[in-house]
C-alpha cells in the first residue's frame, strides 16, 4: 500500500474509535505517529527542491492584502493549504509556509493532531492545557496592560510550555492531543517549509469546535516556580495571517469500508 494511503487508513481506524471512547487506543496513536514519521514529500508528489519557486505560486488574496500589505498586489498568502481528504472522522492536508512567515499561535479545541514536516525547517512552539485547579494561580500583571486595564479574565488561558524546537523532514511527527500541545505556533526558518497535517475530528464551528488565535502574555512579575503558568490571551485572527488553497499534486486517497 502506498505510504500516504497507509497512514490515512491507520489514522482513520484509530480516530474512528475516539468517537466511542476518548481514551481509546493510546498505543495506536503512538504507532500512528511512527508511521506518519516515515512520510516524505515524495510520497505526496511534492518536489522539495522546487519549494523556493513553488512558494511564489501562492495566490494573492484580494480581501486580505489590502489590510496586510497596504494594498500591495504582489503580496501573496503567507500560508497555502493543499486539501487531501476530509470526512466526519478526520481531515488531512498540507500547509506550505512561505519563507519568513508563520501560522500564529492557535488551538484545536478537543481535537487530536499529527504534523510531519515534508521540507524546510519549522520552529514549533506548543503549550499544554493545565489540568489541575488553575484558580489557585494568581493572575499576574502583564506587559502592555496598564494596572487599571488588565486583560479580560474570560480571554485568558493558563498553559505550560510544551515543545519549543525545530523540526525538519528527518524529524519525527509531532503528536498533539486535546491537552498536550493543543496550543501551538509554527514558523518557517531560513526558507519555505511544508508539513502534512492530520486533525480529528475536523473543525466544526456550528458546535463550537473552531480555531481560536492567541498571544503569549509576558508577566511583569518574576516567575516564582517552574510550575507557574504561561498565560495566553485569545485574540482575533492576526491581520497578516491568512491561508489560501493550493493545488495538491499527490495521489488520491480513499477509505473503503
Ligand atoms: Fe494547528
Amino acid at each position: 500500500m502506498a505510504a500516504l494511503q497507509k497512514v490515512t487508513r491507520q489514522a482513520w481506524d484509530i480516530f474512528r474509535l475516539f468517537f466511542k471512547d476518548r481514551n481509546a487506543n493510546i498505543d495506536g496513536l503512538k504507532a500512528l505517529q511512527e508511521t506518519m514519521s516515515k512520510i516524505q514529500a515524495s510520497d505526496l508528489n511534492i518536489d522539495a527542491s522546487r519549494a523556493m519557486i513553488e512558494q511564489q505560486r501562492l495566490p494573492p488574496n484580494p480581501a486580505a492584502f489590502e489590510a496586510a500589505a497596504g494594498g500591495d498586489p504582489s503580496q501573496r498568502a503567507p500560508v497555502g493549504y493543499m486539501h487531501i481528504f476530509e470526512d466526519g472522522v478526520m481531515t488531512m492536508g498540507v500547509f506550505i509556509i512561505r519563507e519568513g512567515s508563520r501560522i500564529p499561535l492557535h488551538n484545536h479545541p478537543g481535537m487530536h493532531g499529527l504534523l510531519k514536516v515534508l521540507y524546510g525547517d519549522i520552529s514549533v512552539r506548543t503549550f499544554n492545557t493545565i489540568t489541575e485547579d488553575w484558580t489557585k494561580f494568581p493572575i499576574s500583571k502583564f506587559e502592555g496592560f496598564p494596572e487599571n486595564e488588565p486583560p479580560k479574565k474570560h480571554l485568558l488561558a493558563p498553559t505550560r510550555l510544551g515543545i519549543d524546537q525545530h523540526f525538519t523532514a528527518s524529524s519525527e511527527a509531532v503528536l498533539l492531543t486535546p491537552r498536550e500541545g493543543n496550543y501551538h505556533s509554527l514558523e518557517s526558518v531560513g526558507g519555505p517549509a511544508a508539513f502534512l497535517d492530520i486533525l480529528s475530528p475536523p473543525y466544526d464551528p456550528v458546535i463550537g469546535r473552531d480555531c481560536q488565535y492567541f498571544k503569549e502574555l509576558k508577566s511583569l512579575q518574576p516567575s516564582s516556580s517552574e510550575s507557574d503558568p504561561h498565560w495566553l490571551m485569545c485574540i482575533s485572527q492576526p491581520h497578516d495571517f491568512w491561508c489560501d488553497e493550493v493545488h495538491y499534486p499527490g495521489p488520491e486517497i480513499s477509505i473503503p469500508s
